[in-house]
């Protein structure tokens, strides 16, 4: 990683030590790189740069505002799955016209809401969505431009929980069932029809399951048209997988596979090529950094106690994912290694951050980081056994900044409301 890596054997993030940064903000906290959230998006943006392209950064993976605001700068749209995340594109100043709306269940208050923005479209996951954005639509005056998300039904082969583009998975409509719900929305009265949709899962590596899924798409729109049902806009969804260790998939390779695949059929489509990337914007972008309160040496094994723990990043447990461990100060490369498990403070046995690592040598007090953090990472915490939301600093260049201080006790506390009989 060009922004966040070693330099005269102390981690840095772009050009801040992160144990500098360890002595200004109490740990557990995320840390990013603005530059590294910048390059990503050019690189995704420059891959489809011969195309009418709008690249909607999906919200999920990381809404803060300031983060929001860097890609806002470098022109990047929005995909959004609830009110919360369409007013955060607002509030950071991403135009409502490059926003599309995703997401299984949005309620009416929400299509309003939306409708009152003018966003670019809704991607619209069943019948019932349809009937619901229509009324409300009408009963505010207006039209709602939808795209219909289709469900492929292709294996994108990726882990089970993030994988959605199967006809057992709850998104989408089937596509065999896909055009007769055009015809529907078509005749409805509050929908504009211009676009379709698909969004297969997350960490797909495997470039055969977007072209399998596209060519899907693409024959539909061919069949729409013949219907004069003129498709606008193709939106790819996200999915793109990003390395999570050293070995892993080589990124600017499976980035030029993707795009050599879409470039492929968008030359004859006609079409405003629409992307909803996410991890592979954040991902590489973020560490979390923990500090080891106590190293317990058991008969099997020995466990590394940090501060940070699965409130504060969910995916070890949830998905068995890998984030690679390293101490903030460079191991010497001969320094004997021991096995151990990376676990948290949380009265769960799932609450791991790594297990069975081969590391160096750490005492207690020492600095760690979790690498590729910055997706799914703070947006997904929570304020488990009562630890206080944890706090988020941006690194741009030699400038840092606290983009979320983690709330005190009190405020914790004071969340709750208690009524005046007790
Ligand atoms: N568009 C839609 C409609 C989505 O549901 C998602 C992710 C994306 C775009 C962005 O996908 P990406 O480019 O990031 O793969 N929490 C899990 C991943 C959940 C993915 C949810 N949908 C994890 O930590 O691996």
């Amino acid at each position: 990683m060009q922004h966040i890596r070693y330099q005269n054997s102390a981690m840095q993030v772009e050009e801040i030590a992160i144990s500098d940064l360890a002595s200004r903000y109490p740990t557990p906290f995320y840390c990013y790189s603005a530059n590294a959230f910048r390059q990503q998006y050019r690189r995704f943006a420059n891959a489809f740069a011969d195309f009418p392209a709008l690249i909607c950064y999906a919200l999920k993976v990381n809404s803060n505002q300031a983060i929001l605001k860097i890609l806002a700068a470098e022109g990047a749209g929005a995909d959004v799955v609830s009110q919360g995340e369409l007013r955060r594109a607002l509030a950071a100043g991403i135009p409502a016209g490059k926003i599309v709306f995703s997401g299984v269940a949005k309620t009416a208050a929400e299509i309003e809401f939306a409708l009152q923005q003018g966003i670019h479209c809704f991607n619209v996951e069943s019948e019932s969505e349809l009937y619901q954005i229509s009324q409300v639509a009408e009963q505010t005056n207006n039209t709602a431009a939808i795209s219909l998300r289709i469900n492929p039904d292709v294996d994108a082969g990726t882990h089970a929980k993030i994988s959605t583009g199967k006809s057992e998975n709850k998104f989408g409509i089937p596509w065999k069932l896909a055009l007769q719900t055009y015809q529907l929305a078509a005749s409805l009265p509050g929908i504009k029809v211009t676009g379709i949709d698909m969004h297969i899962g997350s960490q797909i590596s495997k470039i055969s399951a977007f072209d399998q899924s596209i060519a899907r798409l693409v024959d539909l729109i061919a069949q729409l048209r013949e219907l004069d049902i003129n498709i606008q806009h193709i939106d790819f969804g996200g999915g793109l997988a990003i390395p999570y260790t050293a070995e892993d998939i080589d990124e600017q390779t499976l980035l030029a596979e993707y795009a050599a695949v879409i470039s492929r059929y968008a030359s004859q489509l006609n079409c405003q090529l629409i992307f909803e990337p996410g991890r592979f914007i954040a991902g590489n972008a973020g560490v979390l950094v923990t500090k080891v309160i106590y190293v317990k040496p058991v008969q099997q094994k020995t466990f590394l106690i940090v501060d940070a723990a699965m409130n504060d990043l969910i995916r070890p447990t949830l998905y068995d994912a890998w984030h690679h461990v390293a101490p903030v100060i460079e191991p010497q490369t001969d320094a004997p290694t021991t096995v151990v498990d990376v676990v948290g403070p949380v009265c769960e046995t799932g609450d791991y951050l790594a297990l069975d690592r081969s590391m160096p040598k750490v005492a207690a007090g020492e600095l760690l980081v979790l690498h590729s953090a910055g997706a799914y990472g703070a947006v997904a915490a929570s304020t488990y056994n009562s630890r206080p939301l944890i706090a988020e600093v941006l690194v741009d260049g030699n400038r840092e900044h606290l983009i979320r201080p983690s709330p005190s006790y009190q405020q914790l506390i004071d969340l709750d409301s208690v009524p005046d009989w007790l």
